[in-house]
């Protein structure tokens, strides 16, 4: 399908923020403690990359000197949150930091039933254990990788249908997150109502660049799922990010605050999975929380054999204390500025020297187009994978391929079936780099940007059966 970008370009207002006085974007808050950086040399990081076997999943923290591999579990916390982990009680049944934890996603989300896990992907087994199984289908704007993961050990299918302006990398639309709700609206009729496990909606896509979903669009899907009876879950690990762009670019919700927007938008569903390691600010932590009874009692006899007692789960006290305290600290204005700004800031940086992305920029993260960036490199040899490799023997910078290596598969002649897309994420750590960290990033990428054509693409010596880019094992082609 081919798209006129003047036909459905929608321009959106540039953010204006009372409390920020000049036009740089500081860094709200001051550092107390540090963690030291070891500054690798060159010689070093060609070594440790061979080691590796080309695949930085395989490098050690202390190799890395700029992490961008992922923003989950990688948040600096507060002073608040440390003192609330002193305050963390590990009572085995009823401790007050699950009550506090309960009562801080209660206010949040609306819903009674809460299971604390030790982080999302368990909640997604929890739940998607009981509703999927053979011939159910769920259908997303974009399944996460564990959450498609989980959905088809279940034996069901997972079905993503992002809006098309989704798939055009360049084009300039507010909301690419959102979910096709025609589509929605023809598969539930298409399989029936009864077949369908759950329609899950990912805000911000992870999976499609960190792109927010609108209220509008929520709200469709949302009425959509009430009419057929089906059931609407949000994959909520980023909403305060995706709250941010609800006021920034959507009408109707200039003056409401980021928090009112997150819960408007939790009224919508029936219930939601959160990973704690990005919106909650925390470094382990997850949870399910339910507005049926039935389900939640089916999904608690999960949660206690396999994660922990239903007022723990899989969390100590004080991880509990500081989901609690870090659900209140995400949705401060100036936090979320600063956070969104931040990473716009990489992104229109890279943008301008020529490094072709995707637009606009994320929440969470900036999106290589790495067959842009490497056209000379077949798909087959993995120019993300090459990208990756070359980011780490440049500066340090450990980023991650979202390809042909994590979503390729191969033909029964061991032919690469490629991804639709091969990108490079760079995922910003909340609260832990400074500006001149990201400035250091964009310095690498100039420096790429010349030695472009010498760049060579990698072939697989190893692969594991499933999620092969965590273990595979590569040399240059
Ligand atoms: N859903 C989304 C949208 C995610 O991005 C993730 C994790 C999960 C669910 C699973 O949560 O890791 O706590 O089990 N995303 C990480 C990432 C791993 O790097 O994007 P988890």
């Amino acid at each position: 399908m081919s798209l006129k970008p003047s036909q459905i370009s929608v321009p959106f207002p540039k953010p204006t923020f009372p409390n920020m006085h000049t036009k740089i974007t500081i860094e709200p808050f001051r550092i107390k403690v540090v963690e030291q950086i070891r500054l690798t040399t060159d010689e070093e990081r060609q070594q440790y990359l061979r080691d590796a076997a080309y695949n930085p999943f395989l490098l050690k923290s202390n190799q890395v000197i700029i992490d961008l591999l992922t923003d989950s579990g990688t948040s600096a916390m507060s002073a608040e949150q440390w003192a609330g982990i002193m305050r963390g009680d590990e009572s085995y049944a009823g401790a007050v930091s699950w009550q506090r934890m309960e009562k801080a996603v209660h206010d949040l989300t609306g819903c009674p039933y809460i299971l604390p896990t030790h982080q999302g992907r368990a909640a997604e087994h929890l739940l998607y254990s009981r509703l999927g199984g053979p011939g159910k289908v769920f259908i997303s704007n974009t399944h996460f990788d564990t959450t498609r993961a989980n959905i088809e050990f279940s034996g069901a299918t997972a079905l993503d249908i992002p809006i098309p302006e989704a798939r055009d990398m360049a084009l300039e639309h507010p909301f690419k997150g959102n979910m096709d709700v025609d589509k929605l609206q023809a598969l539930i009729r298409q399989h029936g109502p009864e077949t369908i496990g759950a329609v899950i909606l990912t805000v911000t896509n992870n999976s499609g660049g960190g792109q927010p979903v609108s209220m509008a669009n929520a709200r469709a899907v949302s009425e959509i799922c009430k009419r057929e009876g089906v059931l609407f879950i949000l994959d909520a690990c980023r909403i305060a990010e995706n709250a941010y762009f609800i006021k920034q670019r959507e009408q109707g919700y200039e003056s409401h605050t980021y928090r009112e927007i997150a819960q408007e938008m939790f009224r919508l569903a029936d219930g939601c999975i959160m990973s704690a390691k990005k919106d909650a600010l925390v470094n382990m932590g997850g949870f399910l929380a339910l507005k049926n009874l039935d389900l939640a009692i089916k999904c608690r006899t999960v949660l206690i054999i396999t994660e922990g007692y239903a007022t723990y789960g899989g969390l100590s006290g004080r991880d509990m204390e500081a989901i609690a305290i870090g659900l209140e600290e995400v949705f401060d204005a100036d936090y979320l500025h600063y956070r969104i700004r931040s990473t716009t800031y990489l992104g229109e940086k890279l943008r301008a020297i020529g490094v072709p992305l995707i637009w606009p920029i994320g929440g969470h993260a900036v999106y290589i187009d790495a067959k842009a960036f490497y056209p000379h490199i077949p798909v087959a040899q993995f120019p993300g994978q090459a990208l990756v490799c070359q980011l780490y023997l440049k500066a340090g910078i450990r980023s991650c391929e979202i390809g042909s290596v994590m979503f390729g598969k191969n033909d029964e002649n061991g032919n690469l079936i490629p991804a639709p897309m091969e990108l490079v994420r760079l995922a910003i750590p909340r609260r832990v780099y400074t500006q001149s960290h990201i400035d250091y990033v964009v310095e690498a990428f100039r420096e790429l940007m010349d030695e472009r054509e010498r760049v060579q693409g990698l072939r697989i010596v190893y692969e594991p059966p499933f999620l092969r880019h965590f273990t595979s094992r590569f040399e240059p082609a």
